[in-house]
């Protein structure tokens, strides 16, 4: 975990969600440590807000969530709400629709999303890493879904992109047995895009925001939206969403500034129109 000291970090959720920015970049803690980062509601609701808060500052362009500790990202859905919140199916129903929104937002996130992944990512932290973009994590991180442990069905959106990610086999495999999995596996079979050092893990991925954070904004979204409309079964496609995004990139003043900044041997400035 890096010195935070210099910064300043809202709070959300009593402390258990912290939210701060730095040079482009947004960045949301999961900080419940004693409890290996495991999300209460409070929590689902101040990640929430936070997510918000990110998404409506015009300075951020990337956001980075993480796990407060060293030895979680987040440890699944905190187990001592279950016998009060959801303890049957229309209980869990319920409990599901509490978080929803919040899955919701995070899906549809207009910015890049960036899961630092140190330790445990298990369950529904698992469910919140593969929401985001792109997932980077230390080498002693371990991943699964232990819902069969639990007795608990994961729902349709969780497995969707498990499924996307990994494929059939390997989801069937780890949902069946609910075994952990550790870092080097997970690059192996797609779960997470990059690996380092523990103690490499925040500069790397702070370099792969700050880079993002750099670059055309429109052309990041029409990427994103373009790839998520890829993801889509061809009934549901919005075509029109592609070509508008396209358009307003191709007509931006970024595009302007990306080809003089070329010509002219300078770094781009990028104002997102
Ligand atoms: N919900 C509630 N509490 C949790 C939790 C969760 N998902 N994960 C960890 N905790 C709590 C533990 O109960 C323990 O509390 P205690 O100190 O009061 O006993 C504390 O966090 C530390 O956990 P511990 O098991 O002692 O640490 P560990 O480093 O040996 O193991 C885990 C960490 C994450 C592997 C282990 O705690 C675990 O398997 N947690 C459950 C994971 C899970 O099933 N997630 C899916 C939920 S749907």
């Amino acid at each position: 975990m890096p010195d935070m000291s210099s910064t300043t970090e809202t709070p959300y959720a009593d402390g258990k969600i912290l939210k701060h920015t730095a040079s482009g970049v947004g960045v949301i803690t999961f900080n419940n440590p004693d409890k290996r980062n495991a999300m209460s509601l409070e929590m689902w609701e101040g990640f929430g807000e936070a997510l918000a808060s990110l998404r409506d500052d015009d300075a951020v362009r990337v956001v980075i969530l993480r796990g407060a500790g060293g030895k979680a990202f987040v440890s699944g859905a905190d187990i001592s709400q279950f016998e009060k919140t959801r303890h049957n199916a229309a209980a869990s129903e319920e409990y599901g629709k509490r978080s929803a929104a919040q899955r919701a937002l995070l899906a549809d996130y207009p910015k890049p999303t960036i899961a630092s992944i140190q330790g445990f990512c298990l369950g529904g932290g698992m469910q919140v890493a593969m929401l985001t973009d792109i997932r980077i994590a230390s080498h002693g991180s371990q991943f699964g879904i232990p819902a069969a442990k639990l007795g608990i069905a994961y729902g349709y959106d969780g497995l969707k992109h498990l499924v996307s990610l990994v494929g059939p086999s390997w989801a069937r495999l780890l949902m069946y047995t609910g075994m952990r999995i550790d870092s080097s596996e997970a690059l192996r079979i797609g779960l997470i895009e990059r690996v380092f050092p523990d103690d490499q893990l925040w500069g790397e991925t702070m370099a792969i925001a700050e880079t993002i954070s750099q670059n055309a904004p429109l052309a990041i979204k029409a990427a994103k939206t373009t790839i998520a409309q890829v993801l889509k079964d061809e009934s549901g496609r919005d075509m029109d969403a592609i070509k508008a995004i396209g358009t307003a990139c191709m007509d931006s003043a970024d595009f302007r500034e990306g080809r003089q900044a070329f010509m002219e041997k300078r770094k781009p400035q990028f104002q997102g129109k």
